[in-house]
This record gives structure tokens, C-alpha cells and sequence, in this order.
């Protein structure tokens, strides 16, 4: 029997090494997903599965793909769940377990096997995928299976199989990252009254230690696409990690709050995403320039549903790929260029401009203008509101005129 687990090197998946041999008699390759989550996670990664008892070690870079296919996408789409999460963590699950599932079909194994406690949504998002793709293969929870529930249990469990394992004993927080994010939870964020300490932040600076003096930065976009900073052609992954080291020096991109999961409880989590907030700022300011207001409205009733499609892991359903299309509908349109300013934790549109823009001085302007026929008002705010005119009249008691 061969599984293949999603690897991490943390003290979790290291003790799901043993367990899953010793439980099940079998045969375990590791799989690790680069997603740009940092080098300190993946180097001696391989060595380290190994020396916990996997036969294989398998990483696979999907840097590129993962921005290009999966971030880009639900940018398209404005999603933001429950008003401000980013969807970091949600956006890399279906592309890690697609490559798990990719590599447990290549070694033919039997099952699949994940390191997500049984409590969250994780779980959802990676099983949710396995069955989309591979409903043949078997589904290994080991913390739903196995008894063990702290740290001390899973240290104690390596100690007694002589498994050498650098984690300790205490690791206060949760923590998952990938290009587009870092999400923190856990330690004292479990009281939502408790102020997040200033160690809780990792990716950026803090804004009241930010730089006094702003800085602006350039997007070009074509065709919903991001394809330049400050006139840089930079590949989907370049542009993420350029925006997030500008953006990160001036605090831009945190977030602190309680949200539903999917599974009933509510968590409370706080999340740094420099570049992303950078991005979908800008995206949305130059929506506002191309799209009329009934598609603009739409838009974001295709983000509000995307957001809990995507947090809820469905990627792999029909409703996800229609709405994506529909987003990427709209996207052909969104070209063109957008300065924000960074300051203290703010990233604030201060310039937009495009071929497709829609906005017309000549109409808009306060001034005076000869395009705009203002008695034209008059007749269609007469007919726009002639029901509200019949009722007032009918409760009036008056007929009509
Ligand atoms: N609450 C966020 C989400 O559900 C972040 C989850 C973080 N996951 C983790 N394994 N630490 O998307
Ligand atoms: C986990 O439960 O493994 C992390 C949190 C989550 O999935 O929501």
C-alpha cells in the first residue's frame, strides 16, 4: 500500500510519517507544494521526510501556476470574504492538493493523506479537491483517526521512536504562508479582545514604525492582467513579490479579525497581504473606470459568491468555472494604468487612466459644457420615478394626473 501525504516538515506531518506506516502498514511518499511560502520551509525538506521514514520526497514549484492560474483568476472576480480576508490560505489549497493528487496517480498509490485538524477548513478545501479528481483514492485524516491531541503527545510519540525532531515544544501560532500571504492564528488571537502583540506580524512593518515619507508605485494592467510595476514587465510571480516588498515597508496589507468558518465555529485570525491589497486596490479602481454601473453591480455580485466559493473550497465545481468566466468577461476590459500611493499602512488610489475608460471630462465636468443637455434630466427623473409619484398620490386619495 503506498499514501501520499501533503508534507510540510512541521512537527505534524512529521509525526504522520510513523503513524501512517505503523497504522497502516504502508508505504509513505512525502509531497510538499512550493507556493512561494519561503525557503526556511522547504530547505532540507527532502532529507527530512526521508529521515522520518518516507520513501520519497517529492517538491513541486508551483510559484507561477499558482499566481497565474489561481490568484489572477479570483482577482478577476473582486472576491474579499466577509469584507476583508484575501482568501490566501484558500486560494492555495486546490492547487496543492491538484499536485498531490497528480503525483499520488503518477506512484500509483492507494490513498491521500493530509495533516489539517479536524476543526477547520482545510480539510474541506484538500478532500474537497481529492474526491473532484481522484474519487478512487482513499482519504487519511490522522487527526481525526489518532488519539494524540497536543504537541507533548506528538513530540513524545517521535521521542519514543527515536525520530529526531527539531519542532518544539511550544509554537504559539498557526501560521500558514504562500506568495500572496501569511495567515496567524492560535496563542492569545484565541481572545478576540486580546490586542495582537507586535511579534504576530511577520511579513510587514509595523505602520506606526513605517516610513514618514509615501512612496507611489505604477500598475499596468492589460486585460485584467498585471504585467508591469513602474514600468517593469515582471512574470505573474515577479510582480507579486516586487509589490510585496514595497508594500511591506510601509505596513500596507494587515488585517485582524473573526471570521466564520466553514465548519460552524467562528476563528479569529490576523493576515498580511502587502501586495495583494496593492493589487486588488488597484484592480477595482481601474474597474471603476471601465465598467458601466450595471456591470460594475454584477461584478461584485459575482465577488460576494465567489468569495464563499473560494473559502469554501469548491474550485473544482461548475458554479466555480462559471463565475470565474464571467469575471474573465469583464477582464478583457480592465486595461490600462493605476498609481497608488503607500503610507503608514494605507495604499490609497491617487491616479488612473485607460484606453477603455468610460469617464468623460467633457459630461462630468462642473463647469460649463455643451454635451450635456441638462433639461434631458428633467423628463427621465419624471418617468424613472413615476411609480413613487402613483403611490403617493393613490395614498393621497388623488387620482393621478
Ligand atoms: N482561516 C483562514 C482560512 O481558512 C486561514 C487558515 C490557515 N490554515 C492553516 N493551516 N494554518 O483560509
Ligand atoms: C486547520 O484546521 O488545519 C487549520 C485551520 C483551518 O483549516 O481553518
Amino acid at each position: 500500500k503506498k499514501v501520499v501525504l501533503a508534507y510540510s516538515g512541521g512537527l505534524d506531518t512529521s509525526a504522520i510519517i510513523p503513524w501512517l506506516i505503523e497504522t497502516y502498514n504502508c508505504e509513505v511518499i512525502a509531497f510538499a507544494a512550493d507556493v512561494g511560502q519561503g525557503e526556511e520551509e522547504l530547505i532540507g525538506l527532502r532529507e527530512k521526510a526521508l529521515a522520518t521514514g518516507a520513501s520519497e520526497c517529492y517538491i513541486v514549484d508551483l510559484k507561477e501556476e499558482f499566481v497565474s492560474d489561481y490568484i489572477y483568476p479570483t482577482i478577476t472576480t473582486g472576491a474579499v470574504y466577509e469584507g476583508e480576508y484575501l482568501l490566501g490560505t484558500s486560494m492555495a489549497r486546490p492547487i496543492i492538493a491538484k499536485a498531490q493528487v497528480e503525483i499520488a496517480l503518477k506512484v500509483g498509490a492507494d490513498a491521500l493523506c493530509h495533516g489539517c485538524t479536524g476543526k477547520g477548513n482545510d480539510q474541506v478545501r484538500f478532500e474537497g479537491t481529492f474526491a473532484a479528481l481522484a474519487p478512487q483514492l482513499a482519504v487519511i485524516a490522522p487527526w481525526r483517526e489518532w488519539d494524540m491531541v497536543s504537541r507533548e503527545d506528538l513530540l513524545d510519540y517521535l521521542a519514543e521512536r527515536n525520530i529526531e525532531c527539531t519542532a518544539s515544544l511550544t509554537k504559539i501560532y498557526s501560521r500558514d504562508a504562500n506568495a500572496w500571504h501569511i495567515s496567524h492564528e492560535g496563542g492569545e488571537l484565541e481572545d478576540p479582545w486580546c490586542e495582537p502583540t507586535k511579534g504576530i506580524w511577520t511579513l510587514t512593518v509595523d505602520p506606526e514604525d513605517a516610513p514618514d515619507k509615501p512612496e507611489r508605485v505604477q500598475l499596468s494592467f492589460e486585460e485584467g492582467k498585471l504585467t508591469k510595476v513602474n514600468g517593469e514587465s515582471l512574470t505573474p510571480y515577479g510582480v507579486l513579490m516586487k509589490l510585496n516588498k514595497i508594500a511591506a515597508a510601509h505596513g500596507v496589507g494587515r488585517i485582524d479579525i473573526v471570521e466564520n468558518r466553514l465548519v460552524g465555529m467562528k476563528s479569529r485570525g490576523c493576515y498580511e497581504t502587502p501586495g495583494g491589497t496593492v493589487m486588488m486596490k488597484a484592480y477595482k479602481a481601474l474597474e471603476c473606470l471601465v465598467l458601466d454601473k450595471a456591470s460594475l453591480k454584477y461584478r461584485e455580485q459575482i465577488g460576494l459568491e465567489y468569495s464563499h466559493v473560494m473559502y469554501d473550497g469548491r474550485w473544482f465545481t461548475a458554479l466555480n468555472d462559471s463565475l470565474l468566466a464571467g469575471a474573465a468577461s469583464f477582464a478583457q476590459k480592465v486595461t490600462g494604468e493605476i498609481v497608488v500611493k503607500l503610507y503608514k499602512g494605507q495604499a490609497t488610489v491617487t491616479q488612473r487612466k485607460s484606453p477603455n475608460s468610460l469617464y468623460s471630462e467633457d459630461f462630468a465636468t462642473f463647469g460649463a459644457d455643451d454635451v450635456y443637455d441638462q433639461s434631458h434630466a428633467e423628463g427621465f427623473i419624471r418617468l424613472y420615478s413615476l411609480s413613487s409619484r402613483i403611490e403617493a398620490m393613490n395614498k393621497k386619495g388623488q387620482a393621478f394626473k
